[in-house]
């Protein structure tokens, strides 16, 4: 799939705007001349936008993802997955999924405008990691313990974590739809503006990922399957340390200047 964006990442009207732009590119080839008569720099003499704090932050991060995720499927195959049918894919592939969809935002934070080609492969990867990816192994996951309740007749969305599940998987499709809408075959789906309503796909990536960890938490950190087959210490770390390390990584490494809904990007 070769999603177009210039329509997206197309430069800024204002002359004054210095900091790091939309983090998505074109395809390479397409994208670079754009730029230059903008009078920003080429790739080869530009140099990253770097913030402190920005490897500190994605170290954390990916810490924070692998912590919850790798336990995860610890606890699963150290406790004979074949008897726990559908529900062994559950933990594991919503946890690869939430891995995956954190990775994927963590590769589009930050490239700049001076960095076209940066920012194709970054937005190829975006889609790669979270679509073909992701989705799938968050959407398997969610029907393996939905699965699982239809075989034991057991009500569906009783807690807080299967509620509030349901709803992130829910926006999920919404999420997608905004982001694809806003960039395949030039946008068109949204009219004449899809840039605009790609700047709603971003900000609300940035409310769905947190929701995603939240969520984690609650099944992670309240189930009476954690508590009975982990260990609290590293329940607590896991499930706890590891979604807020993540959410922490992630929201350090955003620009806000971005994520505004009405500012030079609307
Ligand atoms: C973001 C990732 C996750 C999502 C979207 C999610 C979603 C859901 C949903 C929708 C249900 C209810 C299904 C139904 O009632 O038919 C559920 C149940 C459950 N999940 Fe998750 N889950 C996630 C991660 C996890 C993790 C990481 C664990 C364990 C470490 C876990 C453990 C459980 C357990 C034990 C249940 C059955 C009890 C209950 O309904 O709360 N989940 N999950």
């Amino acid at each position: 799939m070769q999603a177009n964006l210039e329509h997206v990442v197309d430069k800024v009207d204002s002359p004054s705007y210095s900091e790091s732009e939309p983090e998505l590119g074109d395809t390479p080839s397409a994208q670079e001349p754009e730029f230059e008569p903008m009078g920003i720099l080429q790739e080869k003499d530009a140099t990253p936008e770097k913030r402190p704090g920005d490897v500190a932050g994605k170290i954390m991060a990916l810490a924070g993802l692998g912590v919850f995720t790798i336990y995860s499927w610890a606890l699963v195959l150290s406790n004979d997955p074949v008897s726990m049918k559908w529900f062994a894919l559950h933990p594991t592939l919503q946890s690869l999924g939430v891995l995956l969809f954190g990775l994927g935002i963590l590769v589009l934070q930050p490239t700049t405008m001076n960095q076209p080609k940066a920012k194709a492969r970054g937005f190829a990867f975006h889609q790669s990691l979270i679509l073909f990816c992701g989705v799938p192994a968050l959407v398997i996951g969610t029907l393996a313990i939905i699965r699982q309740k239809v075989d034991h007749e057991s009500e569906h969305f009783t807690t807080w974590h299967g509620t509030l599940g349901i709803i992130a998987v829910s926006w999920l499709v919404l999420q997608i739809v905004l982001g694809g809408g806003s960039v395949w075959n030039k946008g068109r789906l949204f009219g004449s503006n899809p840039k605009r309503i790609y700047k709603y796909h971003r900000a609300s990536g940035y409310l769905l990922f947190p929701l995603f960890l939240f969520v984690i938490y609650l099944g992670g950190g309240w189930s009476k399957w954690t508590s009975n087959v982990g260990s609290k210490p590293l329940v607590i770390i896991a499930y706890v340390v590891g979604p807020l390390a993540a959410l922490v990584g992630v929201l350090s490494r955003a620009r806000c200047v971005i994520l505004s809904l009405h500012g030079p990007f609307a």
